[in-house]
């Protein structure tokens, strides 16, 4: 990568960043296209935030993702937000067109995206999202674009239900129940696809799952957004049972995929960083 007096920056802002796979990601792609940018991965606090973007105003950034803590945070400071982010509330990528910081959502695109790129169609499938939290609430609105029927379960079952109503308008018929065993028994045993959108097995919590393995099967794909660990006791139960997985570096993947479609109207080199990504899983799954 050459840097000189005309590169310009695109970064990632949140709290951590310093084991994010984004400055891979993109790095290749403008390397690969000859594009004269570097993408660079800063910690940010909430505290920090308003300054950050004021600094970004004045270097004129080209853009920006936003993670964990500032995704909602983020929106005040912003001139405009697309339709889909607005409507969410929630924010992963910024960019500035011409001075006008736009936000933007690509995480639940992503896991559409990377769900259809296993030749998947979602069409007419029963689909069960556990969590109605920032990602969860990207996701739903993503798969309500699709005639699919969607199932909602959360925790606190008042997010569930406003989403749903939320959602009421959309191509997918849409249902909500509160997260309980009982409700992930009557549910998951009749779903075509699974997708956790909770914290639930998350580190320091990895020994935890938000579905009891009995309720899986090997006609069931699963995906589970969480990707530390990478493969969740959700994804290696369903594995063991046989079934589809796909795993946090999916989105991930398809969620850059989508931002940099945003910044630079252009498609990214998606072979390429499908490889890199898979090389990152290689290695991980390799010192489990
Ligand atoms: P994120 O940005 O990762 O989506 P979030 O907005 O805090 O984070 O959402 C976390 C999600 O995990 C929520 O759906 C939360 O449920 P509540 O809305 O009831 O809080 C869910 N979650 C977290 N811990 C959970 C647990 N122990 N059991 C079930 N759901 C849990």
């Amino acid at each position: 990568m050459r840097i000189d007096g005309k590169t310009r920056l695109l970064c990632l802002i949140g709290d951590p960043v310093e084991h994010s796979l984004s400055p891979m990601m993109h790095n290749l792609s403008f390397e690969e296209l000859g594009l004269n940018y570097v993408y660079m991965a800063f910690r940010v606090t909430k505290e920090r935030l308003e300054t950050v973007v004021e600094g970004f105003r004045a270097i004129g950034v080209k853009g920006f993702n936003v993670t964990t803590p500032l995704k909602r945070d983020i929106v005040v400071f912003l001139d405009k937000l697309d339709p889909r982010a607005a409507k969410i509330g929630v924010v992963n990528t910024v960019l500035n067109d011409h001075g006008e910081f736009i936000g933007f959502n690509t995480d639940g695109v992503g896991v559409v995206k990377a769900l259809e790129d296993r030749d998947l169609k979602l069409d007419g499938l029963s689909i069960v999202l556990l969590g109605a939290g920032s990602a969860g609430r990207a996701i739903a609105y993503a798969l309500s674009e699709i005639p699919c029927r969607l199932t909602i379960l959360n925790r606190t079952a008042e997010k569930a239900k406003s989403l749903a109503e939320e959602l009421s308008d959309g191509l997918a018929e849409v249902s909500w129940k509160q997260l309980t065993i009982d409700s992930l028994t009557e549910c998951v045993p009749r779903a075509d696809i699974l997708i956790n959108a909770t914290s639930v097995g998350m580190k320091p919590k990895d020994a935890e799952t938000p579905v009891p393995k009995r309720l899986l099967r090997k006609e069931l794909i699963v995906f589970d957004i969480v990707y530390n660990p990478l493969e969740t006791r959700l994804l290696k139960e369903a594995r063991e049972v046989g079934a589809t997985t796909l795993d946090g570096l999916e989105m991930l993947l398809h969620q850059g995929i989508e931002a940099f479609k945003i910044w630079f109207n252009l498609e990214p080199p998606v072979g390429l960083l499908k490889k890199a990504i898979e090389e990152v899983r290689r290695r991980r799954l390799g010192c489990r």
